[in-house]
């Protein structure tokens, strides 16, 4: 999604806003920009499609501006084109936003009237036209409060002016936005990562703020215009971890890194010598919860569904699951008594802070599980449980999928055995089960050739489904999302016990159908909702674990067995090959991996 940087600087900054951009590049985007001062006038230079297109346009020797601002969007309003990118300019202002502007539309027929003419589609455009027509009669910090007052909607927003060009000015309603302390320079990024490579110093804005970067100081304000102190935080993983290594995309190196990461995360959360699980600075007493909430979008909201089975399964606690789009305008039940746990990797996604916010302004108990712990929804809610799996670059989430799995498997256990829900051989058995995983997750990734080889027929079906019972159904709708959103062909998640009340309408001959059924209390149920699928014509790939038992079912077009474990361990193993399919059904296809189409790494508006 949309990525802002902006430097303040002693020397050209052009190719330093050009190094950030790539670093933005994991969200998604579909057309780049730069806009440098030099010598009292504006360079703006934008390109549709990537960084490296961008790259080649300009010409570093001559862009020598040391005040600079550059973007990568995500099209919201108006098509993916050259005119549509951001900076946005006039003759003394331009502006980079990510965000949308609800009140585009009327603001734009004032300004129209009074002479304005505009070239893009965009709802941006306005914030330069509104600022230009502003500063005709206002000081700087007068325009920018006034038109901070005139704008509805959520945006970050960083702006240099041809009047002032010792800086740049940030604004953040909604959106995130950070300022980052460099040696006799300064900057502005929408997050962390766009400003990791040049400084760990950094300070984040709140809603409302705004900020002047001059090269050696920064002010801060809040959205009266009265001046504010910020915490300066350092950040805290480093530049090594964003390689690709050997790879050839970060999503095979992520997906081969998650026995390292599943080993990571265990390692922060259990007590290896007593067999114990570490929760610390737990803020409420456990007897005051009665019920939890689990909240979060896409393959974030496929672990909350997992969190569910595991819920039920260990502890009497009452549990719902909601997708942050549909809590945060819904009517909701708040309760005290209920915790309220926001799943995020990249700790940014609106809809899932939008649904935190509701909760804390009802004075809720909240909890986040994050991968960005420097991330708003981290900063803004009660308690925190990273997972540590390290950066996730690869925009279709994985291995912070089972990350997300394991923090919240490691947390229910633990609450299940305070609660005197589950006893303690009980619970030092499922934690030395959980010790095993890295190894058994190391086994199962020795399944890819046989992934690999079959990916074609997913790629050449007009469509394919994923069927689960139980602890599996949320992995069939994991494995349905990351196969459509990489290889762009449909895939549908489906509960196995489900498809006879109307979706075997789908199954004709030759349908690739995955099936996901290890030997668990679902697993018969799972197979008889199998021949269902075989008898009507589908191609089957079984997805099941090693066993001496006979399979009873005849015609299996293809079968994938993985290690053994416990049965609530499974998601964790059967999640491998469904992520590896993806992949290789991308890899088909010739298509970006990392960066598929219409996909944003941190969905920053709703
Ligand atoms: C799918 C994917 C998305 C994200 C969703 C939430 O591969 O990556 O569905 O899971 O946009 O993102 P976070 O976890 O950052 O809140």
């Amino acid at each position: 999604m949309c990525g802002i940087v902006g430097i303040t600087s002693n020397k050209p900054v052009s190719v330093s806003i050009i190094n950030s951009l790539r670093k933005l590049e994991y969200r998604g985007y579909d057309s780049a920009g730069i806009a440098t001062l030099s010598n009292g006038f504006i360079n703006e230079v934008k390109s549709e499609g990537r960084v490296e297109k961008l790259e080649k346009n300009i010409d570093t020797k001559n862009m020598i501006g040391s005040v600079g601002i550059g973007h990568v969007r995500w099209a919201t309003h108006g098509v993916p084109n050259k005119i549509n990118a951001h900076p946005h300019s006039s003759e003394s202002v331009s502006v980079v936003h990510n965000g949308i502007i609800e009140n585009s539309t009327n603001l734009k027929k004032n300004l129209v009237s009074i002479g304005h003419k505009f070239k893009s589609q965009t709802d941006t455009e306005v914030i330069v036209h509104l600022i230009t027509e502003l500063l005709k009669k206002n000081d700087l910090k007068e325009s920018i409060l006034k038109m901070l007052n005139q704008l509805e909607g959520s945006f970050a927003l960083a702006i240099i002016f041809k009047d002032h060009p010792d800086l740049i000015v940030g604004a953040r309603r909604g959106s995130p936005l950070a300022v980052g302390y460099g040696p006799n320079e300064n900057y502005l990024g929408s997050d962390s990562y766009a400003l990791k490579s040049m400084t760990n110093k950094i300070s984040y804005l709140d809603d409302g703020d705004f900020c002047i970067v001059k090269k050696n100081h920064v002010e801060f304000f809040d959205n009266n215009g009265i001046k504010l102190n910020k915490k300066v935080l350092k950040l805290s993983s480093n530049e090594e971890n964003y390689g690709k290594g050997d790879y050839k995309h970060y999503m095979a190196k992520e997906i081969d890194e998650q026995p390292i990461t599943i080993k990571n995360c265990i390692k922060e959360y259990i007590d290896n010598i007593n067999n114990d699980i570490n929760i610390y600075n737990f803020p409420w007493k456990i007897n005051d919860i009665s019920s939890v909430t689990l909240i979060g979008c896409g393959t974030a909201y496929h672990s909350c569904l997992m969190a569910k089975y595991w819920i039920e399964e260990l502890s009497s606690l009452d549990v719902n699951i909601d997708i942050a789009s549909e809590f945060r305008y819904r009517k909701n039940r708040f309760k005290k008594d209920n915790l309220y746990i926001f799943v995020s990797q990249s700790g940014e996604t609106a809809d899932t802070y939008a649904a935190l916010d509701i909760c804390n302004k009802n004075k809720m108990k909240t909890a986040s599980i994050v991968n960005v712990i420097e991330s708003s929804i981290a900063r803004d809610s009660n308690f925190v449980l990273p997972i540590h799996c390290g950066p996730e670059v690869g925009v279709a989430s994985t291995k912070a999928f089972i990350g997300q799995m394991l923090v919240l498997y490691i947390l229910i256990l633990k609450i299940s055995y305070l609660r005197k829900e589950i006893d303690k051989n009980l619970y030092i058995k499922k934690i030395k089960a959980l010790k095993e995983l890295p190894e058994l997750v190391e086994k199962t990734l020795l399944t890819e050739s046989k992934i690999q080889s079959i990916s074609g027929t997913f790629t050449e079906a007009k469509g394919s489904m994923f069927l689960g019972r139980g602890f599996s159904y949320s992995i069939a709708l994991e494995g349905a999302l990351k196969l459509k959103e990489l290889s762009y062909v449909h895939a549908e998640g489906y509960p196995a016990g489900e498809m006879k009340h109307g979706p075997l309408a789908l199954i004709e001959d030759g349908i690739p159908v995955v099936v996901l059924a290890p030997r668990d209390e679902y697993y018969k149920k799972t197979i008889s909702n199998m021949q269902e699928v075989i008898a009507r014509g589908a191609k089957v790939l079984l997805i099941t674990n090693k066993s001496k038992e006979e399979i009873f079912s005849e015609n299996i077009w293809e079968k994938i067995e993985v290690e053994n474990t416990s049965n609530d361990l499974f998601p964790f193993l059967i999640t491998i090959p469904i992520q590896k399919l993806a992949y290789y059904a991308a890899l088909k296809k010739g298509y970006d991996i990392d960066k598929p189409r219409n996909l944003a790494k941190s969905v920053t508006v709703e």
